[in-house]
């Protein structure tokens, strides 16, 4: 049997497979953010990114090491192609973390060695081998995948998997790279590598599996079942296509239905012992916040976090919950944190119980952003007379997305529209020299008004794909938090907005969205899974693998 850490850890993997959907990308500010409220979450690894994609990517997952890694923090991840040019930089980009991992990953289906790869099953057991081998002479914690392990040849799999460990992999992940297991087929998958690596009680054997069929999280449910002890997921799901296994989703299975999997670790089945690490209570906050940067909404009717996850609408349903809540709830709102929504502030609360109660949430800005975040709080104070908890991380995640020399700043919105008139907006923006430029437009309403202005004024051709407003709490003075995406050139961009004015917010995350797409986005960072391999050969011998 693989070796059994005791319970099921939690890999996240919302920084590199989540970021891999379109329009996602996230700047070096919102990774930061969401690293931290990861590590809040209480997740065992964070796969903080993919450090050869880019300067960029790398910065980030090195910035993550070194402010998140703590001894006793998460497990800092990076992913490495089974290339020595990867593995290098993804050893000095997670470096800085007292725990860190490499990452690295080769197909072994026959599909992708031939059409991808064009290497023969032979070529890949070398690589693998010296790959591995190349990443443990580099850190203890190497992570080794066989992509497309879901329409592999179980037997040359098998092989692969017996030859990474003999090089030094500690952890081995079998992952449904496009969606195709069904969870039967997927228990066995994991049962069969139990049975038939002979060294496997040597390595935690992980799964990772998109939702192409809406199957991730039963795949690796009964993965968890057939001895899998590292699970790979995302917050609200997100990642390439139909997403990957949602973090919320596993987690909460596991621990509603505790009962049931308890016996599958060896634990009498009313076991109270936890069988993830993660604090369930900090869910919500963290599936908003990564829905706020990434500008993927999540949809109402989604398990544990959508709008309606607990809201009782039926009448028949809130009599029975009303009597006994246990008649259809099966999980109690504030598990998630869900409930936890404090009045916090007001009009006359200053800036030191304004810092104090951002801590207490786990926000710590740095001055310039406490500043701007301050001034943002006391306009809102001055049209709102109570401001709660979601209000005050609708502005933090603001905040984080408002990123250093950005290209365009928001100055001024007004507009005008009603029965007979013809919408018009006037918008001021600032350039990153301060500039300020103002143009005019009409439109088929106030925002579609706003937006034609900022086009005017930004000059960069787009196409608005998505627009989308809710609010943030109830009441009639509550804020608006618009998403808005735009399309250039086949490259998705988010921007992501709150204010009590739904026609600011909108004008904001329309610039937002801009900044992004100005900036250049993920567009032209590498794809880790999209190529061949680079060529040994072709590398330079100062950075060819020692082993
Ligand atoms: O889906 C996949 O196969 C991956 C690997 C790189 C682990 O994301
Ligand atoms: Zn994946």
């Amino acid at each position: 049997m693989a070796r059994d850490p005791g319970r099921v850890l939690i890999f996240d993997t919302t920084l590199r497979d989540g970021e891999q959907s379109p329009g996602a990308s996230l700047n070096l500010e919102e990774k930061l953010a969401i690293a931290q409220q990861l590590a809040r979450l209480g997740v065992d690894i964070i796969e903080a990114g993919f450090p050869f994609a880019s300067p960029g990517d790398f910065n980030a997952v090195q910035r993550i090491a070194a402010t998140v890694g703590t001894p006793d923090g998460p497990v800092i991840c990076g992913l490495a192609r089974a290339a020595a040019g990867d593995i290098r930089a993804c050893a000095d980009a997670v470096g800085p973390a007292a725990n860190k991992r490499i990452h690295t990953f080769i197909a072994t289906s026959d599909i992708h060695l031939e059409h991808k790869l064009r290497k023969s099953r032979a070529e890949v057991l070398q690589i693998a081998a010296e790959m591995v081998a190349y990443a443990r002479s580099l850190v203890n914690d190497v992570e080794f995948s066989c992509e497309d392990a879901g329409r592999s040849d179980p037997d040359f799999m098998y092989q692969v998997i017996e030859a990474a460990i003999g090089a030094g992999a500690t952890t081995v992940n079998i992952p449904d790279t496009v969606g195709y297991a069904t969870p039967a087929e997927f228990g066995e998958l994991i049962a069969g590598i139990n049975a038939h690596v002979p060294n496997i009680d040597q390595a935690v054997i992980s799964v990772h599996g998109h939702n192409d069929l809406g199957l991730a999280v039963a795949n690796f449910l009964e993965a968890v079942k057939n001895g899998a002890r590292q699970l790979e997921c995302t917050i609200n799901g997100i990642g390439e296509r139909a997403g990957n296994a949602s973090l919320e989703e596993l987690v909460m299975a596991l621990h509603v239905r505790r009962s049931y999997y308890n016996p599958f670790l060896g634990r009498p089945a009313d076991s109270s012992e936890p069988l993830t690490g993660v604090r369930t209570e900090e869910i919500t906050k963290t599936s908003r916040l990564v829905s706020n940067l990434t500008g993927m909404v999540v949809q109402p009717n989604k398990a544990i976090v959508g709008a309606n996850a607990f809201a009782h609408e039926s009448g028949i349903h809130q009599d029975g919950v009303l009597k006994n809540r246990l008649t259809y709830e099966i999980i109690d709102a504030r598990t998630v944190g869900l409930a936890d929504n404090r009045i916090s502030l007001g009009k006359l609360s200053g800036r030191s119980a304004f810092r104090a109660r951002l801590e207490e949430l786990g926000y710590q800005l740095e001055r310039d952003d406490l500043d701007d975040a301050f001034a943002r709080f006391k306009e809102l104070a001055d049209r709102k007379r109570e401001i709660s908890d979601r209000d005050l991380e609708a502005i933090v995640s603001e905040q984080v997305q408002q990123s250093d020399g950005a290209c365009f700043s928001l100055r001024s919105v007004q507009v005008s529209c009603g029965t007979g008139l013809q919408p018009t907006a006037t918008i001021t923006l600032a350039g990153a020299d301060g500039a300020e430029l103002t143009e005019a437009a009409i439109g088929t309403g106030p925002v579609d008004a706003v937006c034609q202005a900022l086009n005017r004024l930004a000059q960069v051709p787009n196409e608005l794909v998505e627009f989308s407003v809710k609010s943030v709490t109830e009441g009639i003075d509550a804020m608006g938090e618009v998403t808005i995406r735009l399309r250039a050139g086949g490259v998705l961009y988010s921007g992501h907005a709150a204010d009590t004015d739904i026609v600011v917010a909108s004008a904001q995350a329309f610039v937002n969205a801009l900044n992004r797409l100005i900036a250049g986005g993920r567009s032209q960072a590498l794809h880790p899974q999209k190529g061949p391999l680079p060529v040994l050969g072709d590398m330079p011998l100062a950075e060819r693998p020692r082993v």
